[in-house]
């Protein structure tokens, strides 16, 4: 046997055990399902609205890093109108809402100084974190208490690091509750909006804007893959963290910046969100939640965002409810161990404001047949 062979089999009997304990993913898709998985919340990606964009003056692609070629006009305009939005100073684009985290917390905080995040935080959180080399701290799912705790044992700079929507749970964080006592122990707040962009504020500007918490908070990112429909992120706050994060954050400074037309569809998007209907988005949400509830023995994790969990057993129970509903034409998704804790595997569904009042009643109809 060749070493690559032989790799290739050490590689498999990994993969072996994965699949013995129930989380092995393949990838799969299936454009004829309902869709009650995708981040794109008002269907910003189908709608064709945003392919209305021209691009054929652009070059295809952006040549360089944003620190070499890269740069342009178009980005840093863009990159103004997501400041300005957000009610903030200064926005800088990342390729992706990981790349953003990752550059962000693997570069403004060192050794000495204290992170300390919910327990549920973005994987791409913890791998910034980790990249840092601070201490870390996590705190009890939105448990202020517990937060107070690691605040008052924590060294050096300290910097909280929530979602307003959980991407998972699809709870919200206690901003203002967070933010307060962030400012009672001198520490900086980050958010991670990722799943609140478009879909809380007057405007879509989040919940940090629709709670007035500019001021008390250091930084938000804010990712163009969900409901903008998109690709890519931004990381808002000051003008300095803006040149700080241009310097030192590796995944901003070698890599390829995003090809021109990107930035044309974001600002594209952004003018959509305004007239985005939240407010069909939410009516559907509750539908959900009063139907679901009627549902005898289900267990579902409370939230009010369009992020909704079926708790359906373990691993293998989940991915048979899963099977299940994708074969009845319903496209969503098993969410295992250990991406979350064992007893809370579930199926993660999505709803969207182009999702019917009889697309839920089917999903909910063919949910209530499992049970
Ligand atoms: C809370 C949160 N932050 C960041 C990301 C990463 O964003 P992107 O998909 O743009 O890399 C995600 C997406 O999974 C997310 O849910």
């Amino acid at each position: 046997m060749t070493a690559n062979e032989q790799f290739d089999q050490y590689l498999q009997q990994k993969l072996d055990e994965k699949k013995s304990i129930g989380t092995l993913r393949s990838l799969i898709y299936a454009s004829d399902k309902i869709d009650f998985s995708s981040n794109d919340y008002f269907g910003f990606a189908q709608s064709g609205l945003l392919n209305a964009v021209d691009k054929n003056e652009l070059p295809a692609g952006a040549t360089g890093s944003r620190s070499i070629t890269g740069n342009s006009a178009l980005a840093e305009a863009t990159e103004q109108l997501i400041a300005d939005f957000h009610n903030r100073e200064a926005a800088l684009i990342f390729n992706t809402g990981y790349m953003a985290n990752v550059g962000l917390f693997s570069c403004i905080a060192g050794k000495g100084d204290t992170y300390i995040s919910d327990e549920y935080i973005h994987a791409s959180i913890i791998d910034g974190m980790r990249l840092s080399y601070a201490n870390r701290l996590r705190f009890k799912h939105n448990d202020i208490a517990d937060l107070e705790k690691k605040l008052s044992a924590a060294t050096g700079k300290k910097i909280v690091a929530v979602e307003s929507i959980y991407s998972m749970d699809g709870d919200e964080a206690t901003l203002i509750a967070i933010a307060a006592l962030c400012k009672k122990y001198n520490a900086l707040l980050i958010v991670d909006e990722a799943h609140a962009t478009g879909v809380y504020g007057d405007k879509g500007d989040g919940l940090v804007c629709k709670y007035n918490l500019e001021k008390d908070v250091y930084a938000v990112v804010h990712t163009f893959g969900k409901a903008l429909g998109l690709h890519g992120a931004a990381v808002t706050g000051s003008n300095v963290l803006r040149n700080f994060l241009l310097n030192q954050a590796r995944s901003f400074i070698f890599t390829t910046a995003l090809p021109p037309h990107s930035y044309l569809l974001v600002q594209k998007a952004y003018s959509l969100l305004p007239t985005a209907d939240r407010n069909k988005l939410h009516q559907q949400v509750n539908y959900f939640r009063e139907q679901i509830a009627a549902v005898k023995n289900i267990g579902f994790i409370q939230s009010h965002s369009p992020i909704q969990g079926i708790l359906a057993g373990d691993n293998f129970k989940t991915k048979a409810l899963a099977a299940y509903l994708f074969e009845k034409g319903f496209f969503v998704r098993p969410i295992l161990s250990p991406t979350v804790p064992v007893g809370k595997e579930r199926i993660r569904i999505c709803i969207h404001s182009f999702n019917t009042y009889e697309q839920i009643d089917q999903l909910v109809a063919a949910i209530n047949v499992t049970q």
